[in-house]
């Protein structure tokens, strides 16, 4: 056979492949693959600056609010994250700038045992102004689920950042709005550097 012709047959083969190619994973603290079947915790990829991400009842029903630890010494409340499209229990990694949901699990509430992760338009008694905070679980009991996306920020920035997609390639960064007596998270301009830590890792 002709190389020339070897060669554009191996590229015509080779060349539907190209599209497919898959993102980066994301990685927890101590390297390994971010799963859907592990229950992490969230904290700020700068030591010190506060504990874990956690859930605070909002006084709406089953509405939370998603809120930072001020305890450093706190990791917050396990979370788990599915990528999209939704497959039942498959176990898969988690990849840089895909689509994935994130809910609050195993969790010990007054109302259900995971809480799913979703911009909200209502603000706790305490703020005001215009903010969009995250809200985990809804008034209603139901669940409706958010897309959210894990990005890096630059290449020598450590950790992960969290964002929230409303509609598609349409994402914001999270960061942490504080008042005076909690740490909201946000929207935000500034986000808030992330590491993940498997719950087990502390068991
Ligand atoms: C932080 O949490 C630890 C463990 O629950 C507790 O011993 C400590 O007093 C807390 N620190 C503050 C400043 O609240
Ligand atoms: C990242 O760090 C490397 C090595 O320190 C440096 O050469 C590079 O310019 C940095 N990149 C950015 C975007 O800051």
């Amino acid at each position: 056979m002709n190389f020339l012709l070897f060669l554009l047959q191996l590229l015509a083969i080779s060349l539907p492949c190209i599209p497919i190619a898959v993102a980066e994973l994301v990685y927890d603290i101590e390297g390994k693959e971010l799963s859907s079947k592990g229950n992490y915790y969230i904290l700020p990829a700068k030591h010190l600056s506060g504990g874990g991400l956690t859930t605070s009842p909002s006084g709406w029903l089953c509405l939370h609010f998603v809120l930072q630890e001020r305890n450093t010494t706190l990791l917050g409340t396990p979370m788990r994250f599915t990528p999209l499209p939704w497959r039942r229990s498959t176990k898969e990694p988690i990849r840089l700038s895909s689509d994935i949901w994130i809910e609050f699990h195993d969790l010990d509430s007054f109302c259900a045992t995971r809480l799913d992760w979703h911009l909200t338009d209502r603000l706790p008694q305490t703020l005001s102004g215009r903010r969009q905070l995250l809200g985990a679980g809804n008034e209603d009991g139901g669940r409706s689920f958010g897309v959210f996306r894990i990005e890096k920020n630059g290449a020598n920035v450590t950790g992960y950042k969290l964002m929230a997609c409303a509609k598609k390639e349409s994402c914001n960064d999270l960061g942490l709005y504080a008042s005076k007596d909690k740490t909201w998270l946000a929207v935000s301009d500034e986000p808030l550097m992330v590491v993940f830590v498997r719950q087990t890792s502390y068991y």
